[in-house]
């Protein structure tokens, strides 16, 4: 049977992703989980945004059309707002799409720019997601270190010629999670932001600058977007989503960027998905209309703060500085963590055992045959979730997160 289908090279090659695998092994009764990076459930607007159903009411013979593939009207006109305050200006309409997660913006976007065999600057560590998507176009990475202040930026300049040395090709786009780093946490500092600016424009390489997490902080002061900060509006690819601020069922996010990139993101999606669902862009449009999202950001950056702060002290508490390092986020759903005496999977394998889950590092680097120049790992490494578990998890996840780190220190003594 399998003779009958003769899948593309890129499809014969495709892995799933680690992380979704990771969910059927901790699929157990009792398991806590640092592992997914879900919101808080219990934070779910779920009244107010049933209340908004009665746009169907209203508008249901617009909303339960097809739509435009750039995006339906009102939560256009509610981005716009949106993106005043992130990047204070007013965007051009034909600036701006929504997409179907922003997911598919880092998918349509390697679509429009990339062949196979491109290379594309990552931050090491990075979003597993967009390695996906990346390698689906047969891209190559050029992995550059990170640090508590994010991308090592300064590195940028060498790791570039390394590339058109060992290839001959220049990387074809920068993909960054600047504020809130998934997995590290880390916000890029404002010197570096300004830094990579003038870098990636001396060098004319375009900038993704993926913000899924900027509007969670809930300590120290806003950094400003890369977007904001460069004046070359076709540097910078600001793409951000509604899934960490509101909830990712609802599959809406949105891209702003040089009209021309705009354009060919349209025509590419109509041979995709052609439209998000209406519907859903219509309950989030009019979720927005009536003010709820910032009330609803007030109250999701307060829980959040506490559960942070929670796993921080239960950390503290329970690990000892010997087994592992980390540092508490300013905002967003992570932390980072550094173990010193095993690595991330052989911890991991006795996590699951004494049922507390996370990710292990090696999931946000590429693999070592996809990256160009001096290879980043992830081995020593582990993110854990703090949004999603209640209190009492973070407590007693953290006290068997030490027991394992224990057993997983014994046994790499011994072998
Ligand atoms: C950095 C980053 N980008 C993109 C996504 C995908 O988000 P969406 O639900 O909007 O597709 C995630 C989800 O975890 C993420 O962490």
């Amino acid at each position: 049977m399998d003779s009958l289908y003769r899948f593309s090279s890129i499809a014969s090659k495709m892995q799933p992703s680690p992380i979704r695998e990771l969910f059927k092994l901790i699929r157990q009764p009792g398991m806590i989980s640092f592992a997914g990076g879900l919101p808080d459930p219990g934070g779910f607007p779920v009244e107010p945004f049933a209340t908004c159903a009665d746009v169907l009411e209203r508008d249901g013979r617009e909303v339960l059309q097809y739509g435009a593939s750039e995006g339906y009207g009102p939560l256009r006109e509610a981005l716009i707002d949106i993106m005043r305050d992130r990047i204070d200006r007013e965007i051009l309409p034909e600036e701006l799409i929504v997409t179907s997660g922003s997911q598919q913006a880092v998918d349509l976007v390697a679509r429009v720019l990339l062949d196979p065999g491109d290379i594309v600057v990552v931050e090491a560590p990075t979003y597993p997601g967009t390695l996906h998507s990346l390698r689906n176009v047969g891209a190559r990475f050029a992995a550059i270190p990170c640090d508590a202040d994010g991308m090592q930026v300064e590195l940028l300049p060498e790791l570039v010629a390394g590339c058109e040395s060992a290839t001959g090709k220049r990387p074809k786009l920068i993909y960054s999670v600047p504020d809130f780093s998934n997995p590290s946490g880390a916000c890029l500092s404002l010197e570096r932001r300004r830094r990579l600016i003038e870098i990636a424009s001396e060098l004319q390489i375009p900038v993704f600058e993926d913000d899924p997490y900027g509007r969670l902080r809930f300590r120290g002061e806003a950094i400003p977007t890369l977007k904001h900060l460069a004046d070359d509006q076709d540097l910078v690819i600001y793409a951000s989503s509604f899934s960490k601020v509101l909830a990712p069922g609802v599959r809406v996010a949105w891209t702003v960027a040089a009209p021309r990139l705009i354009q060919s993101m349209v025509m590419m999606r109509q041979g995709e998905d052609l439209c998000t669902s209406t519907v859903t862009q219509a309950l989030v449009a009019e979720y927005c209309r009536r003010g709820f999202l910032e009330n609803h950001l007030r109250h999701i950056i307060a829980t959040y703060a506490a559960k942070c702060r929670l796993m921080e002290e239960a950390l503290s508490r329970h690990l000892s500085l010997d087994q592992a390092e980390w540092h508490a986020p300013d905002g967003g759903f992570f932390f980072w963590m550094r173990f010193l005496a095993a690595d991330g999977s052989a911890v991991f394998d006795h996590a699951v055992k004494d049922k507390v889950a996370f990710v292990p590092g090696k999931a946000f680097f590429p693999a070592e045959d996809e990256q160009v120049g001096a290879v980043q790992d992830g081995n020593r490494f582990g993110r854990l979730c703090f949004t999603f578990a209640d209190a009492g998890q973070i407590e007693q996840g953290c006290a068997r997160l030490a027991q394992a780190l224990n057993s997983a220190a014994v046994t790499n003594d011994r072998e």
